[in-house]
């Protein structure tokens, strides 16, 4: 009998008729992994957000850098021990299903939406921006009605519609392809902010660094504007997530034991260093005040230390590599559709996996008609703020997940063994909670809101289609085959 509140849960290891007959097919190893990982943490967070952080904390912004960065090192740790014991697709929502319940399952789920597509879409505005940039630079003006959303004076943004697009299109044409040219355009962003370290980190001055912390740790509205370096960390916070894509995609890796593990630390590892480097040269190097001012501020405090052509560069790699954040985000976002409609809390229509690709075709293309419809209309900050608090619910599931499931199991084999997880998930919940209510209290309310229309979507449709619910029932019995 299912819980009545929490509902019913999956058995771990257990495979489901549905799960045996719609499988995704295994063709990423390690390299892939690892790529995936960085192609979905950098990108806007650390080309742009920097400068949005150092305006709210200061040089302290370091700080901010490194509460976040323990916060998703934490949530890292947990993801590595549950992706490799549930080798499933669909990340934080399948852990929540197989460890508490579909309940909170289905509001994960609904949350982690926010996270992959509205982070698409704030990338595909950003990328959008350095373009229109790019080409006014070289003398071309294209017509701003299609430059931006009604909200500033535009009818669409163009643009990062078009990026959008063209990326799910790449997505439906197959997984490996997809995988392979993001480690081509993850090299190139990382060689752009190691670039960025080497020219910048020579000039660190410790006058920069004074006053270390002019607005205090919390947060706290100074002036109508949220400061400190916890409101700065909540920020910033966008700038290390995407690491948990990778195990959205368990199902697809060869040799899920060890490329999850290698794949999840690894890419978290590598971006929380080059970050750290990132911060402090980027504050060291020019006041930060500067900083704070810019909306490219790798760039500019390259032009400042007079590095014209290194900035350029910068700015070229930028518009370059965005994408790849768009294209593993909306690839782990495809698939926890596909989880969810596999479980019956969608329709199962959806999870259909095309013959020739082995890719489920219709829930990519509805996913990027989605992601081009937010990035088409609305604004960057707040389709951002709100991608973070979707985040932030998963993590904290995700903890909680890790230390149940201890307790309650602790026998089952663990391909990876998180160290101290009791203290892990216990910061890693901590942690997401203080990010969390660090965010604006608009955004708060936005993310109530969402959870209230995912959870009426549940008890209309979900509740009564779930195929755990009715297993063995006619909903199981009524499947089409799967095309083999
Ligand atoms: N971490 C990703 C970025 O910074 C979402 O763009």
């Amino acid at each position: 009998m299912p819980n009545p509140v929490l509902g019913p849960v999956k058995s771990i290891g257990v495979e489901t008729i549905l799960e045996r007959d719609r499988r995704l097919r295994p063709t990423l190893s390690w390299p892939h992994l690892i790529a995936m990982g960085i192609g979905a943490i950098v990108g806007t967070g650390i080309y742009t957000l920097t400068g949005v952080g150092a305006e709210r904390a200061g040089p302290a912004v370091i700080l901010s850098f490194a509460v976040a960065g323990l916060v998703c090192a934490c949530a890292a740790l947990a993801y590595a021990e549950l992706a490799t014991l549930i080798p499933k697709a669909g990340g934080a929502y399948t852990y929540t299903y197989s460890v508490i319940g579909e309940v909170l399952a289905w509001v994960v789920g609904w949350s982690l939406i926010l996270e992959y597509s509205l982070a698409c879409s704030t990338v595909a505005v950003g990328w959008s921006a350095y373009l229109v940039g790019w080409i006014s630079a070289a003398g071309v003006d294209l017509p701003p009605m299609l430059l931006s959303g009604p909200h500033a004076g535009g009818i669409i943004n163009l643009p990062a519609v078009l990026v959008a697009l063209a990326i799910a299109g790449l997505l439906i044409s197959g997984t490996r392809e997809s995988a392979t040219l993001n480690i081509f355009l993850v090299v190139i962003k990382m060689s752009a902010l190691a670039l960025f370290v080497a020219l910048a980190l020579p000039s660190f001055t410790g006058e920069n660094m004074q006053p270390f912390m002019p607005y205090g740790f919390g947060s706290h509205v100074i002036g109508g504007e949220t400061r400190g370096v916890m409101a700065a960390a909540a920020i910033v916070f966008f700038a290390f997530y995407g690491f948990d894509a990778v195990a959205t995609s368990a199902e697809e890796a060869k040799n899920p034991g060890r490329d999850l593990t290698i794949g999840i630390l690894g890419s978290m590892a590598a971006c929380t260093l080059i970050y750290m480097a990132v911060a402090i040269a980027a504050v060291g190097a020019v006041n930060h005040v500067l900083v704070a001012g810019s909306e490219e501020p790798l760039a500019f405090v390259l032009r400042a230390l007079d590095h014209p052509f290194a900035a350029w560069l910068i700015g070229m790699a930028a518009l370059v590599a965005l994408p790849s954040v768009i294209l593993v985000m909306m690839y782990g976002q495809s698939r926890i559709f596909f989880v969810m409609a596999r479980d019956g809390l969608l329709p199962q229509r959806l999870s259909r996996v095309s013959r020739r690709s082995g890719t489920p075709v219709l829930i990519t293309a509805i996913t990027g008609v989605f992601v081009a419809a937010v990035a088409g209309f609305f604004r960057l900050d707040e389709i951002a703020e709100l991608a973070n608090a979707g985040t932030l619910l998963a993590f904290i599931l995700v903890g909680a997940c890790l230390m149940v499931l201890r307790r309650r199991a602790p026998d089952l084999p663990r391909v990876f063994r998180c160290p101290q997880p009791y203290l892990v998930g216990a910061l890693a919940i901590l942690g997401c909670v203080y990010l969390l209510v660090s965010l604006p209290t608009l955004t708060l309310i936005r993310f109530a809101g969402w959870n209230a229309v995912g959870l009426l979507v549940y008890l209309v449709y979900g509740r009564t289609h779930s195929a755990l619910r009715r297993e063995g029932g006619e909903a199981v019995a009524s499947l089409e085959p799967a095309p083999k």
